[in-house]
């Protein structure tokens, strides 16, 4: 697991998004694992940027995102679906149909999760997955216990996650689904890259114990540290709490 810490949230943004336009103009036809939440906002905006002034083309991209809530429309505001449409999809040229997300309103949930999984194997395997960190760890919304050797499942979301969600859904815990289809940890360990973002002091502890602490289920993103190739990068604050820098850090350029 390589390590970058960036001044700020903006920079960690900036690097995050040249990465990702890298990987794109490295192989035009990339197979991008995409994520939702607060984290990413500022990568999507700097990537619609990039394609703006014809730096990166997303015309022959595909992607695949982490997770949807399951319940609710693909058309409700505080979907998955319509956050992607809004911070990415409608602003660059992906072709229709080359963007894809779990579909958490099926009448058929299992069979959903066999779907989406077999998409994502029909494509070869995810080449760049993007990833945030939840405070208590989990990755896409695989939460603290989650089994490794599975794909894509139908998952329950924890009192936390349900608690830093509701800001996207009026500030009522209630209101957030309960569960949720998520990409499992083995869907995300075969991706042939990963890139984790955490940006904010919240952050810290979490950040601390993926990275410095032993590799544990209760802690999901600690498994990054088994993955050839996973490349995290941090902010300052999300960067506090280390007690170490591990070989291969870097103070990102900022
Ligand atoms: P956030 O969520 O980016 O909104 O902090 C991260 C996550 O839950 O993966």
């Amino acid at each position: 697991m390589r390590l970058e810490i960036l001044e700020d949230e903006e920079a960690m943004s900036r690097r995050a998004a040249e990465i990702i336009a890298d990987a794109i103009r490295g192989k035009p036809d990339l197979v991008l694992g995409l994520a939702t939440g607060g984290t990413p906002v500022g990568t999507y905006r700097e990537l619609v940027r990039l394609y703006r002034e014809g730096r990166v083309d997303f015309s022959r991209v595909t992607t695949f995102n982490l997770d949807e809530y399951v319940g609710l429309d693909p058309r409700d505001p505080r979907s998955y679906h319509a956050y992607m449409e809004e911070h990415l999809f409608r602003h660059v040229n992906l072709r229709p149909g080359a963007t894809h997300l779990p579909d958490g309103w099926a009448e058929d949930l299992e069979a959903e999760c066999r779907r989406y999984e077999a998409a994502v194997e029909a494509h070869g395997g995810i080449d760049l997955q993007l990833l945030g960190i939840g405070r208590d760890g989990h990755i896409g919304f695989n939460e603290p216990g989650a089994p490794w050797e599975r794909g894509t499942r139908v998952v329950r979301l924890k009192p936390e996650t349900r608690q830093d969600n509701a800001r996207y859904f009026g500030g009522v815990v209630d209101a957030v689904p309960q569960r949720a289809i998520s990409m499992g940890i083995r869907t995300i360990m075969h991706a042939r890259r990963l890139l984790l973002l955490a940006a904010g002091p919240h952050k810290a502890e979490i950040v601390q114990r993926a990275i410095e602490g032993p590799v544990s289920r209760h802690v999901p993103a600690s498994i990054l540290q088994l993955h050839p190739d996973a490349l995290v990068l941090l902010d300052e604050s999300a960067a506090s709490r280390l007690t170490r820098v591990r070989p291969g850090a870097e103070r990102g350029r900022g």
